[in-house]
Order: structure tokens, then C-alpha cells, then sequence
């Protein structure tokens, strides 16, 4: 337990000095890994899923838990730094919510 914890605290150190995660290895990862699936919903090359009128997302929470939510379908276990990446490329080029850091 207090091992967990320290974990979480250097993980909130890490992700607040910086701006958040790294842009660029976020879209290596979303590219690699997050296509497939919103592809075949969408069409294109699936960021159309993002950018679509009726879309889920309307918070920078609500984007962390979708992207969570996908992450667990998609059957791989990124650290978190990893996610962060993620979650950063795609509120940088898509949702462009505040997050107050
Ligand atoms: C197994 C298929 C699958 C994979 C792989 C997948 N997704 Fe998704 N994703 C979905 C589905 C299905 C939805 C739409 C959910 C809905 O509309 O209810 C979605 C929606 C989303 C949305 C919300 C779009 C909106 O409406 O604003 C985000 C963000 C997202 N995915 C991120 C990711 C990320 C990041 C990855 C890679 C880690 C990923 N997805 C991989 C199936 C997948």
C-alpha cells in the first residue's frame, strides 16, 4: 500500500512538471495501437471518431476514462506514463479541453 502510493505521488510530480505527456510518442502509440478499431467505425483514418458531431466526450475526465475504457479493450497494459502520452496528443489535437496544470 505504501509502496502504491508512492508510486501514485510520483506519478502526479511527473505528470505536473512537465505540461503533461509527450505529444509525439502519444501519437506513435495512438497509431500504432488505437486505429483499428475506430477505423472500421469510422472511416478514414478513424479520428473521425474524435471530431464527430455526436461525440462521447465533453471533459478532460470524461477523455482519461475513455481512453482508459479503450485502453482495457485493446488488452495491453501501458504504464501510466504511457497513457498520459496518449490522453495529451489526443487533447492537443483534438478535444482541446483545459486541464488545469
Ligand atoms: C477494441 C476496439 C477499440 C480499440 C482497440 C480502441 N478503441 Fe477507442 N473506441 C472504441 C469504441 C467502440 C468507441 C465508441 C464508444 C461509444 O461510442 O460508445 C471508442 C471511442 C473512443 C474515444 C471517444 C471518442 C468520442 O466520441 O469522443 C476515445 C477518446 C478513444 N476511443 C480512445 C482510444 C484510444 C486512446 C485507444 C488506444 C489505447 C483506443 N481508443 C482503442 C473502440 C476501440
Amino acid at each position: 500500500m505504501k509502496l502504491k502510493s508512492g508510486l501514485l505521488v510520483s506519478a502526479l510530480l511527473i505528470s505536473t512538471s512537465s505540461v503533461a505527456g509527450d505529444i509525439k510518442r502519444g501519437q506513435e502509440l495512438h497509431d500504432e495501437n488505437c486505429v483499428s478499431c475506430h477505423k472500421s467505425m469510422q472511416g478514414g483514418d478513424g479520428t473521425g471518431i474524435y471530431t464527430r458531431e455526436n461525440r462521447r466526450i465533453d471533459s478532460y475526465q470524461g477523455l482519461v476514462k475513455q481512453v482508459k475504457r479503450c485502453k482495457t479493450s485493446l488488452g495491453v497494459s501501458w504504464p501510466e506514463h504511457q497513457i498520459d502520452d496518449v490522453i495529451t496528443y489526443l487533447n492537443d489535437s483534438f478535444y482541446k479541453f483545459k486541464t488545469d496544470k
